[in-house]
């Protein structure tokens, strides 16, 4: 077992790579989408509330399990687990966070190569002239060849992925301060620049000017007024929880392996709280303010509110940039996929470092190699949301790696926090070297009121009714039929409730539940493989709490 000797240089970098870890794809493309498909301003009550009790506690408690575990030469979640208490089992908790960090990875990186492919298209002026259904099809082209969406084979997108992988694989192979801070000191500043570029467009365009036939403030104002009537709807709730987890990156097992990195009494509550206040500022206020103030500028809200998803910020914003004039549309483009892809990298190293810091640690793997693996492993779990993406494999690593374990994870490690490790140790761990007075409410809250919130959200999300509407599915079950679960729930899910045929195959040809299954297998597989090597690393040789 090697000794890591890398820390971060300077405080501004160490914020910076943590806020760059938080602020990703999620702040641009899911929470925009998320807040949309839940009734805009309806969201954000439930969203603000479950990041003061639940993200920003999760982030002091896994600032601490990282910074907890880094002292021991534990720079990987299984090892920071370990050191949480005296059970042998609280390290295969820890293959959460190596898991999710490469089930997400491997289709975050691939969206993240779309990205760079927007940067030069846009830059190139590929979409001058291109009608609307021209830049929806140039889309559907980039992702596939024709194959009716079973099979991408296009080479273009595998070229752009293979780019974006090896630029993360650069990075990561430089090292923590050299890569990963350097990138975020760069690319941060970047991205929020390119941000306040679009929201100043955004926030003028007017009915008449430029093209626009409504006013962009109509989208700002269906995203931000606030409904407090939604503060009873179970369905916003737990879209709005899991916006929190995704867009924080909690419950992963990234933020415990960038605070493993902090020294001993460099503080931690105060730079927790900063990198969860930035990452809310750039969601609700930039990520707000872009892609759907500027859709219902040219296409309106009613046209926004059947059509939005992740897909509208490739299918139909370069088409609209189009109406601000060549010079404008390419710069445009610039900085919407520029900032996405900036997001996307800061991220996507993030989670590379956790399976890096793993066969370091245990497996005496050179940096350079280690970032190297990374990036073959990535690799080979990219192919198939690359190959099949029309088939329902990307959904399933969006469920199973980055929803589901999320959700998992984050349950099981502030129980260990609060409850294993101890709230005496727990709340020192979190006020040692503190530059902030961390309100004692908080020490309340981490120890009952985040871990009932989330077994709610978990719970919730196990047995999630059919259209979210747990009042109908209680008069069912009091009727004496049986609970509807929602396709999308965690059970329906497993019961492929979402698909009607039940074949894996017709006529020769391999049906969805084919690939759904054998995603789901291969998912289960990397999983048990993790803990197999988790296992293994044990018995090579001591740890730090057997050493004790
Ligand atoms: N937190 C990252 C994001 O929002 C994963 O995209």
């Amino acid at each position: 077992m090697i000794r890591h000797q890398e820390k971060w240089g300077t405080r501004i970098g160490l914020i910076l790579a943590m806020a760059g870890n938080a602020v990703g794809l999620g702040n641009f493309l899911r929470f925009p989408a998320q807040a949309a498909q839940n009734g805009g301003g309806a969201f954000i009550i439930p969203y603000l509330i479950s990041f003061v009790l639940m993200g920003i506690p999760l982030l002091w408690v896994e600032w601490a399990i990282g910074r907890h575990g880094g002292l021991y030469g534990m720079h990987h979640v299984p090892g920071m687990m370990d050191c949480m208490g005296k059970s042998r089992a609280l390290k295969y908790a820890g293959v959460f966070g190596i898991f999710t960090n490469l089930g997400i990875a491997a289709y975050y990186v691939y969206i993240e190569s779309w990205t760079l492919g927007y940067v030069w298209y846009s830059v190139t002026g590929a979409f001058t002239g291109m009608t609307a259904e021209e830049v929806s099809r140039f889309f559907s082209m980039y992702l596939d060849t024709g194959s009716g969406g079973l099979i991408n084979l296009n080479p273009i997108s595998v070229i752009f992925l293979l780019l974006t992988l090896s630029l993360n694989i650069y990075i990561l192979s430089r090292g923590v301060s050299k890569g990963i801070e350097k990138t975020c000191r760069i690319g941060m500043p970047l991205l929020i620049l390119f941000g306040i570029f679009l929201t100043v467009r955004a926030l003028t365009l007017k009915a008449g000017v430029s093209g626009a036939s409504h006013d962009a403030l109509i989208g700002l104002n269906f995203l931000w007024q606030p409904q407090p009537a939604s503060l009873t709807n179970p369905k916003i709730w737990l879209a709005a929880a899991g916006q929190i987890f995704f867009t924080l990156s909690v419950g992963m097992g990234s933020v415990h392996v960038y605070s493993s990195y902090v020294k001993k009494n460099q503080d931690i509550a105060l730079n927790a709280a900063s990198a969860g206040w930035m990452n809310a500022f750039v969601e609700v206020v930039l990520g707000g303010s872009v892609v759907i103030p500027i859709a219902v500028a040219y296409l309106g809200l009613d046209w926004v509110q059947s059509n939005v998803g992740f897909e509208m910020a490739f299918r139909t914003l370069p088409s609209l940039f189009q109406n601000w004039g060549p010079l404008l549309a390419a710069l445009g483009g610039l900085a919407w996929f520029g900032l996405l892809f900036f997001a996307g990298i800061t991220s996507s190293l993030a989670m590379g470092q956790p399976v890096m810091s793993f066969l370091q640690v245990e497996f005496d793997m050179p940096r350079k190699k280690s970032a190297l693996l990374f990036g073959l492993i990535c690799l080979a779990m990219a192919l198939p949301c690359v190959l099949f993406y029309g088939a329902g494999c990307f959904g399933e690593y969006d469920f199973w790696a980055g929803t589901f374990s999320l959700v998992a994870f984050a349950l099981i490690e502030i129980i260990v926090f609060a409850w294993v490790f101890g709230m005496d140790k727990g709340w020192q761990e979190i006020n040692r070297g503190a530059d902030i007075k961390v309100p004692v409410f908080f020490r309340f809250v981490i120890k009952y009121i985040t871990p009932l919130f989330l077994l709610a959200v978990f719970l919730g999300s196990m047995f999630k009714p059919e259209n979210g509407d747990w009042a109908a599915a209680a008069a069912r079950l009091a009727q004496g039929r049986s609970w509807n679960l929602a396709p999308d729930s965690v059970l329906g899910t497993v019961l492929n409730k979402g698909i009607a045929d039940k074949r894996f195959l017709v006529d020769g040809r391999p049906t969805p539940l084919l690939f759904v299954t054998a995603t789901r297998m291969f998912l289960l597989l990397i999983f048990t493989g993790i803990a197999v090597l988790v296992y293994k690393a044990w018995r090579n040789h001591k740890h730090p709490k057997e050493e004790i």
